[in-house]
C-alpha cells in the first residue's frame, strides 16, 4: 500500500493546484505590477510567458512529482541517482520559505481588512501596514491558520477546504468586476490594462512579466511537483495543467478588470505599489450599498486564496523535513512555520518607519526584495534548470511511460514533441534572454 498521502479524487487534487496559483498573485500582486510597469504593455508579455513557458513548464513540474510520488528533493535524487540534482529541490524549498515570509504579511493584511470590514471600518493602508503590533498580529494569525489546516493532513485539511472555497472566490470576483465595470471612468481603467503601448516594453518589464507569470502559476520550485506527487494515477496531467494556467491567468484577469476601473473612478494612481488593492478596493465597495458586507466577503475569500496558496508553499518544505530529514509531520508542520514566521517578521517591520532603516539594503526593504528576488530571479533560474533536468538530463521513457508525452498504445500525444522541445530549447533559451535583457537595463532585475 502507498503510504504517501494522497489527494482522493483527481478532481481535487487538480482544484488544490488551482488554489496553490491562485491566490495574492493574482489579485494583489498581478494589479500592482501592471500598474507599476504600464499596464497593457506589459499585460502582454504576461500573457505571452503564461501561455509559452508557464503551461509547459507547469506541465514539466506536475509530471515529475506524477511519476517519482515523492517531494521535490527525493524526485531528483530518485530520477538522477548520484547527481547533485537534489539541491534544486532543497533551494525550492528555501525559496518557499522566503515567498511565505512576504506572502503572509499580505495574508494578514487581508484577515485584517476582512475583519475590519465586519467592524464597518477599514484602515487606512499606510498608516496600518506601517504599524507594528497589528501588521505582527494579523501576520501571525494567517500562520496559524496555516498551521492547522497543514496539520489536518494534505486530503483532509487542503483539498477539502479548495473543494469548496475556491469556486466561492471565483463567483465572488465576477460579481465585482461586473460592478467595477459599471463605475464612472471604467473605459479609462480597461485602456490602460488592454491598450498596449509597446514603447513601454524594456528589459525591465519583460523580467517582470516573466517573474509575475511564474509567481503566479507557481511553477518551477517545487510547490506543483509535490501536489502533482499527491495526484492519484488516474490524474489526467497535461489537461491539468492547461486547467491551471488558464483558471489562474482568467482569474488574474479578472482583478485587473476590478482594479483598474477603480482606480481611474477613484483617481488612485495605477502604479500606488503594494498597496494598490488595498487602496483601491475599499474605495469600491464604499460607494455601494451595503459596502461593507461587500468588502468583508472579498477580503474573506482573498484571504481563503491566500492560505490555499500558502499552504502549498508550507507543504513542500514540511513534505522534504518529513521524508528526507524523517521528521514527525507534526514537528515538521511546526519547523517550516516558525522559519517562515521569523522571516515574516522581518518583513513585516520593514515597512514601519522605526525598522525600515535598519531593513533596507541597497534603497529596498526586505519585503520588496524577498518579493523580487523569488519572483523575478529564483523562480525563473529554478524553472530554467528544470527544464534543462526535464529537457537534457531525464530519460524521455519516463515521461512516456507514465503516459505524459505518450498514449497507452505507444503513440505520441498531439503535444508530446512540442513539451519536450519547449523543455530542451524554448524555456530555457527564453528564460536566458530574458535575463539577458533586463541585465542590458543593469537595474533591470529589481525594479
Ligand atoms: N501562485 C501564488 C499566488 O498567485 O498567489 C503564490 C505562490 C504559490 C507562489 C506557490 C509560488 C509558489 F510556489
Amino acid at each position: 500500500m502507498n503510504e504517501r498521502a494522497v489527494f482522493v479524487t483527481r478532481f481535487g487534487g487538480v482544484l488544490a493546484a488551482v488554489g496553490s496559483a491562485v491566490g495574492l498573485g493574482n489579485v494583489w500582486r498581478f494589479p500592482y505590477e501592471t500598474g507599476a510597469h504600464g499596464g497593457a504593455a506589459f499585460l502582454l508579455v504576461y500573457l505571452s510567458c503564461a501561455l509559452l513557458l508557464g503551461v509547459p513548464l507547469l506541465l514539466g513540474e506536475l509530471a515529475l512529482g506524477y511519476v517519482s510520488h515523492k517531494n521535490p528533493t527525493g524526485t531528483y535524487r530518485s530520477l538522477a541517482p548520484g547527481t547533485k540534482w537534489h539541491y534544486l529541490g532543497y533551494a525550492g524549498a528555501v525559496c518557499m520559505v522566503l515567498v511565505v515570509a512576504f506572502y503572509s504579511v499580505v495574508g494578514g493584511w487581508t484577515l485584517c481588512y476582512a475583519a475590519s470590514s465586519l467592524m464597518g471600518n477599514v484602515p487606512d493602508f499606510v498608516e496600518f501596514s506601517s504599524g507594528v503590533w497589528a501588521p505582527l498580529a494579523w501576520m501571525t494569525l494567517f500562520f496559524v491558520v496555516n498551521a492547522v489546516i497543514l496539520l489536518g493532513g494534505v486530503a483532509k485539511g487542503i483539498e477539502r477546504a479548495s473543494n469548496f472555497l475556491m469556486p466561492l472566490l471565483f463567483l465572488m470576483l465576477v460579481v465585482l468586476c461586473v460592478r467595477s465595470l459599471l463605475l464612472p471612468n471604467a473605459v479609462e481603467g480597461l485602456r490602460f490594462l488592454f491598450k498596449p503601448d509597446f514603447s513601454k516594453i524594456d528589459g525591465s518589464v519583460v523580467v517582470s512579466a516573466m517573474g509575475q507569470s511564474f509567481f503566479s502559476i507557481s511553477v518551477g520550485i517545487g510547490c506543483l511537483l509535490t501536489y502533482g506527487s499527491y495526484l492519484p494515477r488516474s490524474a489526467k496531467i497535461g489537461k491539468s495543467a492547461l486547467a491551471i494556467a488558464l483558471l489562474d491567468t482568467g482569474i488574474a484577469l479578472l482583478a485587473g478588470i476590478i482594479i483598474f476601473p477603480a482606480c481611474f473612478a477613484y483617481g488612485v494612481q495605477p502604479d500606488a505599489g503594494p498597496g494598490l488593492a488595498f487602496i483601491t478596493l475599499p474605495n469600491v465597495f464604499l460607494q455601494m450599498s451595503g459596502g461593507m458586507i461587500w468588502c468583508f466577503c472579498f477580503f474573506l475569500l482573498l484571504a481563503v486564496a491566500a492560505v490555499t496558496s500558502s499552504l502549498s508553499l508550507l507543504e513542500t518544505p514540511t513534505a522534504i523535513l518529513q521524508e528526507e530529514f524523517g521528521m514527525g509531520r507534526r514537528r515538521a508542520v511546526i519547523v517550516a512555520s516558525c522559519l517562515g514566521w521569523v522571516l515574516s517578521v522581518l518583513c513585516a517591520m520593514s515597512f514601519s518607519p522605526q525598522w525600515s532603516e535598519q531593513l533596507s539594503f541597497g534603497g529596498m526593504i526586505v519585503f520588496d526584495i524577498f518579493d523580487k528576488l523569488t519572483a523575478n530571479i529564483i523562480m525563473p533560474c529554478s524553472s530554467f534548470l528544470m527544464a534543462v533536468f526535464i529537457g537534457w538530463k531525464l530519460d524521455k521513457k519516463v515521461f512516456a511511460d507514465y503516459g505524459i508525452t505518450h498514449r497507452a498504445d505507444g503513440t505520441t500525444k498531439w503535444y508530446g514533441s512540442l513539451f519536450i522541445m519547449a523543455m530542451r530549447f524554448v524555456a530555457p533559451l527564453c528564460i536566458f534572454l530574458i535575463f539577458l535583457s533586463g541585465l542590458g537595463l543593469l537595474d533591470g532585475f529589481l525594479k
